[in-house]
């Protein structure tokens, strides 16, 4: 899926796929430097961190497990609606292992305070977080700290490289907004 698959869906790119790659490449080596050899466990959320966890664990050179929870925290709407609940659970046994969350993008920080919370209580050694974006909300509220993030966004909804509207443009390979008529607004 590209720009040209848009159409008028599109309203302005923000971040393009190069970007991306140069964002994540500076982030692996600072996650290397960070692990210093170390194993970690990726834990994905599922499923707008596919992308990001794709891309980030072929840049690492530090031992890496893949693991993924998923967690309903958004309908089809564009507000969090702060119930979490658990829809697919890591098949890991992560007490005692250094995790690190690969996460989309932190808005309220409800989805991930709850996850950081949830796997606490597992007994793992560490919990880190890296996110692919962040929204300024999540910067006010300071409800979790975010060890790593690739890119600061605005209040606008995005969509692009894992995140969707409505299920839809997950599999473009930038970030951008989309245009009001998507919503059901006026152009
Ligand atoms: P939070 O709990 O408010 O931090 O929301 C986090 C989750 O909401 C993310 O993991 C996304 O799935 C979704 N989300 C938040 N903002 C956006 C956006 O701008 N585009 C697409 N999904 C979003």
């Amino acid at each position: 899926m590209d720009v040209n698959d848009m159409g008028r869906d599109l309203e302005k790119v923000l971040v393009s796929a190069k970007e991306i790659d140069a964002r994540l490449s500076e982030l692996a080596k600072e996650i290397d430097e960070y692990y210093d050899g170390e194993p970690i466990v990726l834990v994905g959320v599922l499923r707008g961190s596919v992308m990001a966890m794709a891309d980030l664990a072929r840049k690492l050179h530090t031992p890496l497990v893949m693991d993924w929870m998923a967690t309903s925290s958004y309908g089809s709407g564009t507000k969090s609606s702060g119930v979490v609940r658990i829809l697919k659970d890591l098949n890991e046994d992560i007490s005692g292992r250094r995790i690190l969350i690969v996460e989309d993008i932190v808005d309220s920080g409800l989805t991930l305070s709850w996850l950081v919370e949830n796997l606490q209580s597992r007994g793992p050694k560490e919990i880190k977080i890296m996110t692919m974006l962040r929204k300024p909300e999540a910067i006010r509220k300071m409800k979790v700290d975010v060890d790593w993030v690739a890119f600061d966004v605005g209040e606008e909804f995005v969509i692009g490289y894992g995140l969707d509207y409505a299920e839809e443009y997950r599999g473009l390979p930038f970030i951008g907004t989309l245009a009001s008529h998507v919503y059901g607004g006026e152009e």
